[in-house]
């Protein structure tokens, strides 16, 4: 990857290499492995000056999703989520753990289960503020929406998650029926993989 930005490169190359360790350790719980995903996450998130602002771009009508890096292996991937103002996904999960670190700005989550009856809230909308670190996994909770907090500005936070999430095969829910469908996400900086 060129580097023709002022962004540091060091902070994501020491956590890349913080994550290495991590996953290297396949014996752990995911409770542990969230926890220090979580450490490394909010030391990366705690300063803005690493991004380069090639992944750091809005879209005019959708979020995007640039792949700051994947790990051979596909054992975890590392996203930029880059909000325009006011937008935000549908309720999606996401089928592998994931730990979300605000870098920019803020957003709003809020948590669904799948009823009967359709999707419901469950518990309070959380707001991320940089240096905010929250996760998600099948095992605490996998399902929700998110926003961009701002309908005036640009947020950004960064993603980490247990697998290559560009090539998940994982789910959109219908807010009133509850119905599912499969999606892969991809990535904005990444050619999709023909079937
Ligand atoms: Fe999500």
């Amino acid at each position: 990857m060129q580097n023709t930005s002022t962004a540091d490169t060091q902070p994501l190359r020491r956590f890349i290499a913080r994550m290495d360790a991590i996953v290297a350790d396949t014996s752990q719980p995911e409770a542990a492995t969230l926890e220090q995903v979580g450490q490394a996450l909010g030391d990366l998130v705690a300063q803005d000056n690493w991004l380069d602002p090639q992944f750091a771009v809005p879209h005019p009508e959708y979020y995007r999703q640039y792949l700051l890096h994947a790990d051979p292996e596909d054992r975890y991937s590392v996203v930029s989520f880059v909000w325009g103002p006011g937008q935000k996904t549908p309720i999606h999960d996401h089928c592998t753990w994931g730990a979300i670190g605000m870098l920019r700005g803020a957003e709003v989550g809020q948590a669904y289960a799948q009823r009967a009856a359709g999707m419901v809230e469950t518990g309070e909308a959380e707001r991320l503020d940089p240096g905010d670190v929250a996760f998600v996994s099948p095992a605490i909770g996998d399902i929700h929406v998110v926003r961009n907090a701002y309908d005036d500005q640009v947020s950004i936070s960064i993603h980490v998650y247990g697998t290559d999430i560009g090539k998940q095969s994982r789910h959109v829910f219908d807010a009133a029926t509850g119905a599912m469908k499969t999606f892969i996400s991809g990535y904005a900086n990444v050619e999709k993989a023909s079937a």
